[in-house]
């Protein structure tokens, strides 16, 4: 019951599928090249939240690019998908994606919280990366979450 498969063969590169899972919105993201080089340049001793946050990894690995990403069914970890709870972690609103904010990532409007590309908070009220729910590749192109 709290599990869902979802099926992200419609996602296309430079996207955002948003659905909901237990109440909560999650944003799949599938990157572009440019999107996971920008945020990869990012020095980790920069952020505000310098912890992953994975669950699926290593939850205190320090916050790279590539550390808060979901590994693909099979082969390499290029960083393309990006598995977020789409909840401010400040008071809980819900961020604008699509490249929002100052640093190409999500916008919360309701207070002014600056999400990068990787999902890490860069600027503004909220005091910690958004959360990544617990999910893995089933197969090419199924995600489970839960
Ligand atoms: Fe997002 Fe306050 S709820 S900035």
């Amino acid at each position: 019951a709290s599990q869902m498969r979802v099926d992200v063969s419609g996602v296309m590169e430079g996207t955002q599928l948003t659905i909901l899972f237990l109440g909560k919105p999650v944003f799949i993201s599938r990157r572009t090249p440019e999107q996971i080089a920008s945020a990869a340049e990012t020095d980790v001793d920069d952020l505000v939240d310098p912890i992953s946050r994975n669950p699926n990894a290593e939850f205190d690995a320090p916050a790279t690019d590539l550390s808060r990403t979901l590994p693909p069914y099979e082969g390499e970890n290029t960083g393309e998908w990006l598995v977020q709870i789409g909840v401010c972690t400040h008071l809980g609103c819900v961020p604008i994606g699509n490249g929002a904010g100052d640093f190409g990532g999500w916008f919360c409007p309701c207070h002014g919280s600056h999400y990068d590309a990787a999902g890490r908070i860069r600027r503004g009220p909220a005091p910690e990366n958004l959360h990544i729910p617990v999910a893995a590749f089933v197969d090419e192109t199924t995600i489970l979450l839960g």
